[in-house]
């Protein structure tokens, strides 16, 4: 049909959000297609979207903080938080897929695994929870290889956030990766005792205290996150062996405990009204 637009046409909102490319990146296994396998290769992309944009979000903040910008690097980490609150609740779509629904065409994903997510790794990796151990299951592909060798020599934003407590006058040192154990567990010391400081003078240190808030928000939905996973592969396969070859909620449930800030969680252990005057086992 003739229009005024000659071979311009204007911009749509289909084209813009290249809408005709995401709906044919579904490519389904199962034959004859199993209903639910579009449902969960959807929350899948999902995923991978929002952790794209936490990705976004936190190489932002990580400069900012590096600028010495904390209202701007909290604003970014508090979007990263909203974000992460929808990514606990989107677990729970897949709980609308009965066991057996997903037994039909798990076999097939075979030896592919959530373990193998990149940007899952990238995120771990840039918040403070850089893991060596975890490159080698990438070896074979060469582009989530040099994404995480990036992130793992870049900084996290638990560096960044001590630096920021270092410029403030506080002892928050990082210790070097060569430091023996006594030494990193000196520094661990510090960095928990300066927590504690701006959880004590939470007014007169009210951007620190605001960053700090986010950041525990931030190490909170993760772990939030991954008790959900838990409790919905738990409920989808029970004890069954992962399809990357763990085994299963087993190897899950060791992840519980991993903290992006520990010391912003230890902190709290060593809160005391007294904190600054004689009596408190952490007073300066
Ligand atoms: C029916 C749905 C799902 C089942 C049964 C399932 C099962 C598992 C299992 C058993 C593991 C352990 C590794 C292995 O041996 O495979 C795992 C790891 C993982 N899954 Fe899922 N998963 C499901 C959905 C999801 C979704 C929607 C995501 C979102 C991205 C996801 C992300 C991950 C990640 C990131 C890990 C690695 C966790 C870590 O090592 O800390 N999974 N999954």
């Amino acid at each position: 049909m003739a229009n005024n637009y000659g071979d311009n046409p204007p911009l749509s909102y289909n084209k813009y959000l290249r809408v005709q490319d995401l709906i044919n990146l579904q490519d389904l296994l199962s034959t004859p297609a199993h209903h639910d396998e579009l449902l969960f290769i959807t929350v899948h992309q999902a995923y991978e979207l929002w952790f794209k944009q936490i990705l976004h979000e936190l190489d932002a903040a990580i400069q900012f903080l590096e600028e010495d910008r904390v209202p701007a690097a909290t604003r970014a980490i508090k979007r990263i938080v909203e974000i992460e609150k929808l990514l606990v609740n989107q677990i729970h779509i897949l709980e609308t897929m009965t066991p057996i629904s997903f037994l039909a065409f798990r076999d097939q994903l075979n030896p592919a695994s959530g373990f193998q997510s990149m940007q899952f790794r990238e995120i771990e990796f840039s918040s403070g929870l850089k893991d060596k151990g975890i490159l080698g299951e990438f070896s074979s592909d060469e582009f989530a290889s040099g994404r995480l060798q990036a992130r793992m020599s870049g900084p996290t934003l638990a560096d960044c956030f001590y630096r920021v407590l270092q410029r403030r006058g506080l002892t928050a040192p990082l210790a070097s990766v060569d430091a023996d154990t006594a030494q990193q567990k000196k520094a661990y010391e510090e960095r928990t005792r300066a927590a504690l400081e701006v959880l004590t003078h939470f007014e007169e240190r009210y951007e620190e205290f605001q960053l700090t808030e986010a950041l525990m928000e931030h190490d909170e939905y993760f772990s939030l996150w991954r008790s959900h996973h838990i409790k919905m592969v738990e409920r989808m396969v029970g004890a069954k062996r992962g399809t990357g070859g763990s085994e299963g909620i087993g190897y899950l449930k060791t992840t519980l405990d991993k903290k992006f800030f520990p010391e912003l969680w230890e902190a709290r252990t060593y809160l005391d009204i007294n904190h600054g005057k004689s009596g408190c086992p952490f007073a300066h």
